[in-house]
């Protein structure tokens, strides 16, 4: 991800309503204890009879597990960093390219497998389906990494890949090689098996996500709009299944990003005429400015839980809490205000009530005896679904209410459209299938991401965007994000390759199976 975001870690937080507000409402509970019996979403289409495919198996074996080992290590030690928009290691992008070629000899030379470089540095495949009919997917990864230096503490250097106590660790290893390497190293296997797909589908792989992704994805974007290309769905990065992270949960949870936060960079300036500090005026450039900015903290965008899609999140974790958090998480018609005065407490929950605010720069002075005649400052805003950039423009200048204080957008776009997550739902409902194929007892739920994704720039091919891996993060795992330690284990990563070996395959079916009939409804 191009930002590591707080993670969805505190249900905790919803403990305290308990307390404080729960009584109060004690008279509503007979209505909405009908809703808390009548919701168990996650029941779904997996009773459903699922249209056959071919159904490979991947058995892996001594082998061949230490050869996608030495392969993934291999990844991580190339140094694909990025800089800065404008500064990638390219020496580094140019091995990554000949060592996918030497990796993957099966998925450079198959009939099947139309490769292109896009933007020297990006990669693209097409891999042919025998029906024509159904619509393509696309999945998508990232090549480059952000900067590390052994030097921040990390137990490993982060390029050596070394491997302790059954993880490997290094920069990239979560973010996103191991996807990357899970995808490609899945594609080589089926096509060394024999395997050919029904449904044609992408691999997208962009080498500069970590800074905006302006030439890899975008230049990716272009070539397939260029095609008129439409994709059933697309699959990145994001979120993770979250194992023992969200207290009181029972069980842990694959969340699947159905949206992104927005994001604007606002620039706020005040210029007057300078003066010598012996004469100073009534008001400098820095006091207003300051003054701007401590308005905008001490008055924080509207509470919006409840409005965007982080109910769906809540209603399908529900039923694995146990009561009254159960109760509460069913009922949000009725409960998201409180609720949503509890998340807003704590700074990675606040995350996703509201449009955050962030003060991020401050720029004035040269001298201790000048008066500056400019004071500049930046604001990073991360905006809820529920909100538009124009809105949350609009809001920061009335919040302002300084005409000196001029309020520039730098960039900024809005919140990702909310991708389908119901039972008719091909995208959503493959991956559910796919995780639960795997991992029976991880409940599978939509969820939120708060940084942003390659994936954003696919909105004209696609209705549709999925920001998931199985990547397991357990307490702490979310600091290690951009962090230090960043690491994965090997077990893991083989759930990668599995995991993608049989998403591919399932994505062969037609269409979805019909709802089972046996959905609870009261
Ligand atoms: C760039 O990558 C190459 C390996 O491809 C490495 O030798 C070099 O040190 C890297 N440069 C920087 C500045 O990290
Ligand atoms: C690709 O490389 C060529 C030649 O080195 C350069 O002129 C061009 O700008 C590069 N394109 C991108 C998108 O970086
Ligand atoms: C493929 O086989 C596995 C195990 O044999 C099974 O769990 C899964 O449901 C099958 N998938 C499909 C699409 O038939
Ligand atoms: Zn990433």
């Amino acid at each position: 991800m191009t930002d590591s975001g707080p993670k969805f870690n505190t249900f905790k937080f919803l403990k305290i309503i308990v307390s404080s507000f729960f009584i109060a409402v004690l008279l509503l509970l007979t209505i909405a204890s009908i809703r808390t019996l009548s919701l168990d979403v996650n029941v779904g289409l997996q009773l459903a009879q699922w249209e056959k495919t071919k159904n490979i198996s991947l058995v892996i074996g001594h082998r061949q597990r230490e050869e996608l080992l030495a392969h993934f290590k291999e990844a991580i030690r190339i140094p694909t960093v990025s800089f800065s928009e404008k500064e990638s290691n390219t020496t580094a992008l140019l091995e990554f390219d000949r060592f996918l070629r030497k990796a993957f000899p099966t998925v450079f030379s198959s009939s099947l497998v139309r490769h292109e470089l896009v933007a020297n540095y990006s990669h693209l495949f097409w891999v042919q389906g025998s029906r024509s009919d159904l619509v393509p997917y696309l999945l998508l990864a990232h090549i480059d990494v952000v900067p590390a230096s052994e030097s921040d503490g990390w137990e490993a250097p982060p390029f050596s890949a070394k491997e302790m106590d059954g993880f490997i660790y290094g920069r990239g290893t979560m973010d996103d090689k191991g996807s990357l390497m899970g995808i490609l190293q899945a594609l080589e296997y089926l096509l060394m098996k024999g395997y050919a797909p029904c449904r044609g589908f992408y691999i997208g792989l962009g080498h500069d996500e970590e800074v905006g992704g302006d030439k890899g994805a975008m230049s990716i974007v272009r070539e397939m709009k260029l095609r008129g290309v439409q994709l059933s769905f697309v699959l990145d990065e994001g979120l993770a299944v979250l194992d023992g992270v969200i207290s009181g949960l029972e069980g842990p949870a694959a969340l699947i990003g159905i949206s992104e936060k927005g994001s604007a960079t606002v620039k706020l300036s005040v210029f007057m005429v300078p003066g010598h500090s012996s004469m100073p005026p009534r008001e400098t450039s820095i006091g207003i400015l300051a003054a701007a900015v401590k308005r905008l903290e001490e008055n924080p965008m509207p509470r919006l839980f409840g409005h965007g899609p982080e109910h769906g999140t809540f209603e399908h974790l529900a039923h694995r809490f146990g009561l009254p958090m159960k109760f509460i998480m069913t009922n949000l018609w009725l409960f998201a205000p409180l609720l949503g005065r509890v998340l807003e407490r704590k700074p990675d929950t606040n995350a996703f009530v509201r449009t955050t605010t962030a003060v991020t720069m401050f720029n004035a002075g040269v001298k201790v005896n000048i008066i500056p005649s400019l004071a500049e400052a930046y604001v990073n805003l991360r905006i809820h679904s529920a909100q538009t950039l124009q809105e949350v423009l609009d809001l920061i200048q009335s919040t302002v209410g300084d005409q000196r204080v001029k309020i520039e957008l730098v960039n900024g776009f809005d919140p990702l459209p909310v991708s389908s997550m119901d039972e008719k739902s091909f995208g959503f409902q493959i991956i559910k299938k796919t995780v639960l194929d795997m991992f029976p007892t991880v409940t599978v739920a939509p969820g939120i991401c708060i940084g942003n994704t390659d994936s954003r720039h696919f909105k004209d091919l696609t209705n549709d965007i999925y920001r998931f891996a199985p990547v397991w993060f357990k307490p702490g795992d979310a600091q290690r994000f951009h962090g230090i330690n960043e690491r994965i284990s090997k077990k893991n990563y083989e759930e990668l390759v599995v995991f993608y070996f049989s998403l591919i395959q399932n994505c062969d079916i037609q269409k979805l199976p019909e709802p089972h009939s046996s959905i609870h409804e009261l």
